[in-house]
């Protein structure tokens, strides 16, 4: 049976340069946040596939997680690891699938993480490089 691919990528950070080795709550945060996007019901599971990445340049902020979708915004959020943490980013998972975009204003996000982004990066970049690669 062939493999539906899923529309929408959260990523989160897995290793740790102060020590080289894996990062043990970022693998932790992965099964969790499967575990939590699976409860959330068929639709938001069929649409994200949750894995780990090297460093995302937000060391002294882990762990990170980013979200990203074809020709949408991008996210990255930083200073995630509770519980509660991990509610909000489900919320979030919702939204970001919702909106066609992917944008969204800070009164908009789960309040647990209106200072936990630490980027967001508008599809419009991604869309302009692409469409100059193709004109050259
Ligand atoms: S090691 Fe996690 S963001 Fe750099």
């Amino acid at each position: 049976m062939a493999q539906v691919s899923k529309s929408h990528r959260v990523v989160v950070c897995t290793t740790c340069r102060h020590t080289g080795e894996i990062c043990q709550p970022g693998l932790t945060l992965i099964a969790q946040l499967n575990a939590a996007i699976a409860a959330a019901g068929p639709t938001l599971e069929q649409s994200f596939e949750v894995s780990g990445t090297t460093c995302m340049a937000g060391c002294n902020r882990p762990c990170t997680v980013a979200f990203s979708a074809s020709a949408k915004a991008s996210y990255l959020f930083g200073d995630i690891g509770t519980e509660a943490d991990i509610d909000s980013l489900t919320e979030f998972a919702r939204f970001y699938a919702d909106r066609a975009d992917g944008m969204s204003r800070m009164a908009e996000r789960p309040a647990r993480l209106r200072h936990k982004l630490m980027a967001r990066i508008p599809a419009s970049l991604v869309v302009t490089e692409a469409a100059e690669s193709l004109l050259q």
